[in-house]
């Protein structure tokens, strides 16, 4: 367990599991945790036993109840730019792991948290989560990512409906638009995140972290440079002993042992 002010870690292996820990103020994000954020998807990546990666809230209440709007209040425009480059910057560190991270959204998502369930690769939802971003109903826009991100996740008439009226939808509906990959019983929300997890984390880890690549990166590209940008990923796997191990397997109809080279 590494020690952070308002996060726990616990490079568990296969899957570790970062939890915000501020439930006094509904695992707001302020800037002490967003760093701190940013300080351990650096250890998970150093990590060698850890595939992959829980993010949840301390408590039922509460997965992050959105950025910290004492802290927010308080900025002027060049720190209110520099406060969301923090917020996008850490948001992208989560995104682009190659390790894959899944949301367990244990209660409220809203704004800051929202858009940190949306850089995650998948979101599991407790049936008693509220999502949402309700940073219009402040004066504000979401500014870690939720305007860019939303829309690919959901498509733009249902993300601008969200941004726009900053209501709160319950897990079901999320479940419904595909905000969030599957529902579960609070009781049983980390052991399906869990589990989904660990199906993921079973396979080829370099293929599992350049399928992450290749999303995501193609998505910010046109189609024939994105399907050039997966032929030469592809084509890196080829040199894998992963790729090795995993059809040798196949052909002699036993389990595959990645090594993740
Ligand atoms: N930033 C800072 N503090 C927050 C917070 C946030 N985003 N969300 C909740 N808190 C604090 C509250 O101020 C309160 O602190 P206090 O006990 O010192 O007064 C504590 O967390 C509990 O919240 P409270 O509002 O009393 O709980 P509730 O159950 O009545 O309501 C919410 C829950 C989530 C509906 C409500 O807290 C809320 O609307 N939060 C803000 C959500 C938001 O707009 N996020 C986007 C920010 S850009």
């Amino acid at each position: 367990m590494s020690s952070f002010r308002n996060l726990r870690l616990d490079l568990g292996e296969p899957v570790a599991t970062l939890t915000i820990d501020r439930p006094d103020k509904l695992n707001a994000l302020d800037r002490a945790t967003l760093l701190e954020l940013g300080e351990a998807m650096e250890l998970v990546r150093e990590a060698e036993g850890v595939r992959g990666m829980i993010i949840t809230g301390t408590g039922e209440r509460a997965f992050a109840a959105g950025a910290d709007i004492a802290e927010l209040a308080a900025l002027g425009p060049l720190e209110a730019v520099e406060t969301s480059r923090l917020g996008q910057e850490v948001f992208s560190r989560v995104e682009r792991s190659g390790k894959p991270v899944v949301a367990a959204v244990n209660g409220y998502a809203l704004g800051g948290g929202c858009e940190l369930a949306l850089a995650c690769h998948l979101r599991v939802a407790a049936t008693t989560a509220k999502l949402g971003l309700p940073e219009v109903t402040l004066g504000v826009i979401p500014g870690y990512g939720g305007t860019v991100r939303l829309p690919r996740l959901i498509g733009r008439g249902r993300a601008l409906e969200l941004i726009l009226t900053g209501e709160m939808i319950d897990a079901a509906e999320a479940h419904r638009i595909g905000l969030v990959n599957r529902l579960a019983e609070p009781g049983e929300l980390l052991k399906e995140a869990r589990r989904l997890l660990e199906r993921i984390v079973a396979n080829g880890p370099l293929a599992v972290g350049m399928a992450i690549e290749s999303v995501h990166r193609g998505e910010g590209m046109e189609i024939d440079a994105a399907l050039a940008t997966e032929a030469h990923l592809f084509g890196v796997l080829a040199a894998s002993d992963d790729m090795r191990e995993g059809m040798s397997a196949f052909l002699e109809k036993r389990s595959p042992r990645f090594s993740g080279r």
